[in-house]
This record gives structure tokens, sequence and C-alpha cells, in this order.
């Protein structure tokens, strides 16, 4: 039970890593805020997750949402100890092909809204003497991969804000660390392999980024989330925890 009574909002709870994060919280005795913009996800996995699990529909990018997210959370707990910044997707495209729309709206999912979560959760957290914001980066952050402009852009920025907001806050007792996961089996490829010519070739490709030659599994994200937010990680700050089968060290 190694949150046992803290409060934890979860971004992007309803799939994959952010799910995965959820239940494992629960497990170590969270209260958990499951936030998603889809919202019948987020209820069904704070149906699932219990222990006084709340869901709350939020579009991550929308400020209004997220100060939604916050009022629902002081409301139920009177209290933030852990904001898991999770939402965010990639796009296919070199800087020549990304459309300009599409640009902005992953950089308003991915970037604006862990700025948004952490900027909105922050003074919730120094009011209760402090806590641990966990944002997701991604090994792409440190790495070249081909056709992902914009994605690798906003999780290489996150990385970024995260030792920025890691010594901004450090006075408030609020610890801010990353998780830079690499290629991970969540929803977000079933989808890609259901759309593949070649699925099987497809999944061997992805498995054969890393060393390890698999793919992740999200639980395996959401047990070093689970560490950077717990006390036994008192020392941890602006630090970026690469968990990718080895993937970046090639
Ligand atoms: N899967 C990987 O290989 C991988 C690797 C590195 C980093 N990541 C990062 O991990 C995080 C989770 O990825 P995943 O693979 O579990 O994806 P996923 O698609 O399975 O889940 C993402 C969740 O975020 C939600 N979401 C999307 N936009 C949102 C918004 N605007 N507001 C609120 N919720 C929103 C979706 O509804 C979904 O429930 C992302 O930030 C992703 O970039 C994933």
């Amino acid at each position: 039970m190694r949150l046992k009574d803290k409060v934890a909002i979860i971004t992007g709870a309803a799939s994959g890593i952010g799910r995965a994060t959820a239940e494992l919280f629960a497990r170590e005795g969270a209260r958990v805020v499951v936030a998603d913009k889809n919202g019948e996800g987020a209820a069904e996995v704070a149906r699932l997750i219990g222990n006084g699990s709340i869901a709350v529909t939020t579009d991550v990018s929308r400020s209004a949402d997220v100060r939604k997210m916050i009022d629902a959370t002081t409301e139920a707990f009177g209290r933030i100890d852990i904001l898991i910044n999770n939402a965010g997707f990639g796009i296919a495209a070199t800087v020549v092909d990304t459309d300009e729309d599409d640009w902005d709206r992953l950089m308003s999912v991915n970037l604006r809204g862990t700025f948004l979560c952490s900027k909105y959760a922050i003074p919730v957290m120094a009011q209760v003497g402090g806590g641990a914001i966990v944002n997701t980066g991604s090994y792409t952050a440190v790495v070249g991969i081909a056709s992902r402009a914009a994605y690798v852009a906003s999780k290489g920025a996150i990385c970024s804000l995260t030792r920025a907001m890691a010594i901004d806050h450090v006075g408030q007792n609020i610890r801010v660390n990353a998780v830079a996961p690499g290629t991970i089996g969540s929803p977000y490829f079933d989808a890609m392999f259901a759309q593949a010519d070649d699925p099987a070739k497809l999944r061997q490709t992805l498995e054969a980024r890393a060393p390890m030659n698999r793919m992740g599994r999200p639980d395996e994200i959401a047990r070093a989330m689970l560490w950077l937010a717990s006390d036994e990680a008192s020392f941890a700050t602006g630090s970026v925890m690469t968990v990718d089968g080895g993937t970046s060290i090639w």
C-alpha cells in the first residue's frame, strides 16, 4: 500500500498506460481521479478499480475542463497529492507532411495539457504541503525516429518542462519527474495493427526497436510511475526515467 490515502489525478486513464497506472495506484491504496476525454471509458475504469475512485470527463487541452477536473477532485477528496500527466497521442508525419492544424492539436493535448493540469494542480498540492507530478515523455525525446516530427517535438518539450517545473516548485515540496516509455503495446498500437496491410510484419518491426526484442506492457510503465509518485522516490526530482527495453542505447 505505497499510496495509502493519497489522492491521484491520472489523465488519459481510460486506456493503455493511464489505465494500467490507475489500476496499480488503486491497488496501492490511492483514491484515483480517472480523467479522460472519453467519459464512458473513464467511468468504466473508475468503477472497476473502486477504492472511492471517481471519473471526470476532461479534455486536457481545454482550460475550463481542467479547472473543472481540479474542482471535482477537491470537492470529492479535499486534496491532490499526485498528478500523472499521461494524456497524449502521436501523428505519423514529417514536418513537411504535417498539417498545421494537426500540429496545433497535438501540441494542445500533449504539451499544453501537461502545462494546464500542472498549472491548476500545483497550488492545491502546495496548500496540503506538497506532492508529486509525473509527466509522460518518450524515448523519442532523446533519439531520432522517422515520421513523428510533431510528437517527438512535444515529448522533448515535456522533458524540458519537467526540469523547469522541478526547479520552480522544489521549495513547495513538489517533486516533478517524467517517465520516458519505449514502444508499449497499448490500444494506440492495436488500432495501428488493425489498419496495417501486414500486421505481423509491423509487430516484428516495432518489437525489433528494442534490444529486448519485444514491446513493453502498460503495467511496466505504470510501475515506474508508481515509484516516482511514491514517497520511495523522495530524493528524485527533475529526472526522466527511461523504460524502453534498451531502445535508446542502440
Ligand atoms: N504506447 C507507446 O508506445 C508510448 C510510448 C511513449 C510514450 N507514450 C505516451 O504515453 C501516453 C499514453 O499512451 P497510450 O499508448 O497508453 O495511449 P492510448 O491511446 O491507449 O491512451 C491514451 C488516452 O488518452 C486519452 N486522451 C487523448 N486525448 C485526450 C485529451 N485531449 N484529454 C484527455 N484525454 C485524452 C484517450 O482518450 C485515451 O484514453 C501518451 O502520452 C503517449 O504519448 C506511449
